[in-house]
C-alpha cells in the first residue's frame, strides 16, 4: 500500500460546480482504481490524501496534477503505508469558509479528519493545513 498527500492553490475561477465535478470524477475513477482518501478545500488551497496500490496512486496523480483546475501542486508526503487512515471513502470532500470567500466553502470544519485515528506524522500534516486561514 501506498499514501501521497499533496497540497496545491486553486484557479481564480473555480467555482461550487467544479468542485462538485471533481468529486464525481474522483470518487469514480477512485472506486474503480481500489484508491481512497480525502480532499479538503479551505476556500484557496486543497489538501489532498490518496492512498492505494502505488502504480495506481501515481496514475490518478499524474493526471490531477495537470488538472488545470488547480495550481502549484506539491507533494508534502509520499511512503509505503500498512493501513488505510480512511477505508471507507473513495474520496470524501471537507470544505471550510475562507476568509476571502465566506459563502465559497460552506462546510463546516475538517473535524471528521481531524478525529479520525491515524499515525502522529499524518495529524501534523492534516494540523498543519487545518491552521491556515484560506
Ligand atoms: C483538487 C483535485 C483533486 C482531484 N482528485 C481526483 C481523484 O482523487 N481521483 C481522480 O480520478 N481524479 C481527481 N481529480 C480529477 C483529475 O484531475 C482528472 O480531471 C480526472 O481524473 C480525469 O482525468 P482525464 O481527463 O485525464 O481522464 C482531481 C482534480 C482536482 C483539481
Amino acid at each position: 500500500m501506498f499514501r501521497l498527500i499533496y497540497v496545491s492553490t486553486a484557479n481564480d475561477g473555480l467555482t461550487e460546480t467544479d468542485l462538485s465535478d471533481i468529486l464525481t470524477e474522483a470518487t469514480a475513477t477512485n472506486s474503480r482504481h481500489g484508491i481512497t482518501g480525502v480532499l479538503l478545500f479551505n476556500g484557496l488551497n486543497f489538501l489532498q490524501m490518496l492512498e492505494g496500490v502505488q502504480r495506481d496512486v501515481l496514475d490518478v496523480f499524474n493526471r490531477i496534477v495537470r488538472d488545470p483546475r488547480h495550481t502549484s501542486v506539491v507533494t508534502v508526503l509520499q511512503e509505503a503505508a500498512e493501513a488505510r487512515v480512511f477505508p471507507d471513502w473513495s474520496m470524501q470532500l471537507k470544505t471550510r469558509p475562507s476568509t476571502a470567500n465566506p459563502d465559497f466553502a460552506s462546510g463546516a470544519d475538517f473535524s471528521d479528519v481531524m478525529n479520525r485515528a491515524m499515525p502522529d506524522h499524518l495529524s501534523r500534516v492534516f494540523g498543519n493545513f487545518d491552521t491556515l486561514k484560506g
